[in-house]
């Protein structure tokens, strides 16, 4: 039949599975890449401009398409508990799929500064929520310690089966488009994704059996380079962070991490070496982006396009809207940026900066109608 049961059966044969591997899936990937018309208008440039709308994975992240591999390898090594530390996506994504497994999910996570609905996720699916008086930075020293002696598997990004599973999105993108786009612009955290994606781009551009870039030490010879993309065709990779937590933009790590977009709320970044290596070879670049401007780009997105993402999401576009009108990435240009993790996340950012509160009026004809005629256009 044509029934999608998620990204690991899709891409089986670029995948390190076996023919006998139990695969651990909730239908993840195979998210809809949406091609911006009211934003290139508002801000009066002529780019082709999408975003792939990660939010619409089983638990509302990218994180779905890295934990399918993850806590799939986990349980064919016969591993009983997954752990990971966590601004709130991965620990929703893990709580999810070792439910799904059958196997015990440790989640660690900061002391406040995790958005209700991440939290909400991690409890309901029975994780065992560890929540530390520390920031991600810490949690994450803390669980790679732990990882050593515990009999618990690591799912950060630096289980390299995680960013096996997220290089799909860049085949996805490929085989929509029929090429790479010339920009994939992405909000860097850990600088896991911006990587998985240049692994996938990579692979897909290679024109033989050969690593083609030094990235690929990541993956750790997991690799499979099988073409498929136009030979030699690979986006500029540009990582957008927020300014209260931007070491690549200090050149240095950043002890108290601040921002609104609380997911990439991270000052030492897990993938620090080999993200300075995509930038480097793929020929783009990093930059920041203030909190208003991250929080005025999910606004956008919400109201002149009808996409509700994260706040961590929208620095992508907030930074590729800005890079556009500058002319950093020039008129005529395919961007694709990645929208990480769905808006229903973080009511509480929403409803903050709404701006409007409900119009209260009485149950009574006349009030209701009033309110229309006085609302139009
Ligand atoms: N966007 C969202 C919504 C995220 O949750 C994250 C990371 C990122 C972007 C950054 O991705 O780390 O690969 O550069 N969230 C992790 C978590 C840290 O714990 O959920 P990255």
């Amino acid at each position: 039949g044509h029934r999608y049961t998620g990204l690991i059966e899709r891409y089986r044969d670029r995948l390190p599975v076996h023919d006998d591997t139990r695969i651990i899936s909730l239908g993840e990937g195979n998210t809809p890449l949406i091609r911006l018309n009211n934003v290139p208008r508002h801000i009066g440039r002529d780019v082709e401009l999408y975003v792939k709308f990660e939010g619409l994975n089983p638990t509302g992240s990218f994180k779905d398409r890295g934990m399918t591999m993850a806590v799939t390898k986990a349980v064919e090594e016969g591993s009983e508990a997954i752990i990971c530390a966590s601004t709130g996506n991965t620990s929703a994504s893990a709580a999810a799929y070792a439910a799904r497994a059958g196997i015990t999910a440790f989640v660690v996570i900061p002391d406040g500064k995790i958005a209700m609905g991440k939290l909400a996720q991690a409890m309901m699916h029975g994780s065992v929520v560890i929540q530390i008086e520390g920031n991600f930075d810490d949690g994450m020293r803390l669980v790679k310690q732990v990882a050593e002696s515990a009999p618990v598997t690591l799912v950060n990004s630096v289980n390299p089966f995680r960013l096996q599973g997220q290089k799909t999105a860049a085949f996805e993108i490929v085989e929509e488009l029929g090429r790479a786009p010339d920009y994939h612009c992405l909000p860097v955290g850990n600088a896991g994704n911006i990587t998985a994606h240049w692994i996938g781009y990579c692979e897909l551009s290679a024109s033989s059996g050969e690593h083609v870039t030094e990235a690929c030490t990541f993956c750790k010879g997991h690799c499979r380079f099988a073409g498929g993309g136009v030979a030699g065709q690979r986006p500029k990779m540009v990582g957008y962070q927020a300014s209260g937590s931007a070491p690549f933009l200090r050149g240095a790590m950043v002890d108290h991490p601040e921002t609104v977009a609380t997911a990439i709320r991270i000052g030492h970044p897990q993938s620090w070496d080999v993200a300075w290596k995509v930038q480097k070879e793929s020929g783009g670049w990093f930059d920041e982006c203030t909190d208003d401007e991250i929080l005025a780009a999910q606004k956008l997105l919400a109201e002149k396009e009808g996409v509700f993402c994260e706040p961590a999401s929208a620095a992508s576009v907030a930074g590729a809207l800005r890079d556009i009108q500058a002319g950093r990435i020039p008129e005529g240009s395919s961007v694709v940026c990645t929208l990480t993790g769905h808006g229903l996340k973080d009511p509480d950012a929403a409803i903050a900066q709404a701006g409007s509160a409900p119009l209260k009026v009485a149950a009574e004809l006349d009030a209701v109608t009033r309110a229309i005629l006085d609302n139009l256009g």
